[in-house]
């Protein structure tokens, strides 16, 4: 996902997808001039990529010239078109194929028509990289048509929003859910961390989803995913990561209008951490942390045989059980923590200190993303 002035995009269309419809594109359009050699009208400034790299696999002698018109403000088409450049050069007798980028209301095609209106061209034809059907008002034909596209802003590959993403060479479209703010938290036995979930899911008005939560309710409603993961459990083999998948997923459906998630429990594999981010953009979202509370092992010692002295959790008796299950977590998340660095995910916070310290120094990073 990328972000461009205020407003949120997704990955739409990738470069190698934009190359064979360019390349379908010129295949068509060279088919059907043969030996002509025609005059190809970019319309500036959003078809100028569109024209570099269609002119570029052209098999025969072509020329190239621009129009410079402007239509647009912001994510919004307007009726006022205007003529910033206009032909420079005679071409009586040519045949001429206007390159545009994209075609959406059709005004821009208007104001091209009439340009061309005394120009006595021999032939004149329209190819568009991209045509938006929905938001098509008029009735020029339209003779070539690389992709056919929903009525969403796009940007990218020469198109803008304000200026921005004309230098991009995938196209995104503009999400149009809100931004969320998704996390996954991280923290070794006694961390803290289940105290400092709920103080976040409050302030945040995150929904908290531990995946053992989710377990416990779909085998004890005996939901289908329930009976599904009971299944493996009962021949002691492991759930498959599907199954907990589709699990969060239906508990990220039931909660479609919250600001966000906490992941709690989940991911603990590199495979599993791909299949959040696969889910998370379904939704056209994104994980954007993973938070680890930090706390030095002897202190969590101390805090676990403590809390053992009360709580009459067994594993929480012994001392070289507590070792053993800090050692644990530290193998199991170093991969996570890999993970999520690479993506600059990852943020490590000092787990030890009062909890309004605690909660205090996660709102920090919060707050920052
Ligand atoms: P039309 O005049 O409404 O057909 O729009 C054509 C022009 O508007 C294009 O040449 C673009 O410059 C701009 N435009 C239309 N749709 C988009 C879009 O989704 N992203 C960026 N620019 C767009
Ligand atoms: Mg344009």
């Amino acid at each position: 996902m990328i972000k461009l002035h205020d407003l949120y995009f997704k990955p739409f269309v990738s470069e190698t997808e934009l190359d064979s419809t360019v390349q379908n594109l010129v295949d068509k359009i060279a088919n059907d001039l043969q030996d002509e050699v025609p005059v190809f009208v970019g319309i500036l400034n959003g078809s100028f990529m569109f024209v570099s790299d269609f002119v570029k696999k052209y098999p025969k002698p072509c020329e190239v010239t621009f129009i410079k018109l402007a239509s647009y403000e912001g994510v919004k088409s307007t009726e006022d078109i205007q003529r910033l450049i206009g032909l420079t050069q005679d071409l009586t007798g040519r045949h001429v194929v206007i390159l545009e980028d994209i075609i959406d209301s059709g005004n821009t095609l208007e104001e091209v028509h009439r340009i061309f209106e005394n120009e006595h061209v021999a032939s004149l034809k329209i190819a568009t990289l991209f045509y938006k059907p929905e938001a098509y008002k008029k009735d020029f034909k339209l003779h070539y048509v690389g992709l056919e596209i929903p009525n969403k802003f796009i940007v990218g590959y020469g198109l803008d929003y304000d200026g921005l993403g004309r230098d991009l060479p995938n196209v995104y479209q503009l999400k149009t859910t809100k931004h969320m703010t998704n996390l996954v938290l991280f923290g070794p036995p006694g961390a803290g961390k289940g105290t400092q979930a709920n103080f976040l899911k409050e302030k945040y008005n995150l929904v908290h989803i531990s995946t053992g939560d989710v377990f416990r309710f779909n085998i004890k409603n005996e939901t289908a995913l329930g009976m599904l993961a009971k299944s493996y459990m009962d021949k002691g083999e492991l759930v498959p990561d599907q199954v907990t998948i589709d699990m969060l997923n239906a508990e990220v459906e039931k909660n479609a209008d919250a600001n966000g998630f906490i992941f709690d429990g989940f991911p603990r594999t590199n495979a599993q951490a791909e299949a959040l981010d696969n889910l998370m953009q379904s939704k056209d979202s994104t994980i954007n942390a993973m938070i680890a509370l930090e706390v030095d092992d002897e202190v969590l010692v101390q805090r676990l045989l403590e809390r053992g002295k009360t709580s009459g959790r067994a594993d929480d008796a012994d001392e070289s059980i507590i070792r053993n299950r800090i050692t644990e977590y530290y193998n199991k998340t170093a991969i996570l923590k890999d993970y999520y660095s690479t993506q600059s995910k990852y943020f490590g916070v000092d787990g030890v200190g009062s909890i309004e310290d605690i909660t205090e120094r996660l709102s920090k990073v919060i707050d920052a993303l």
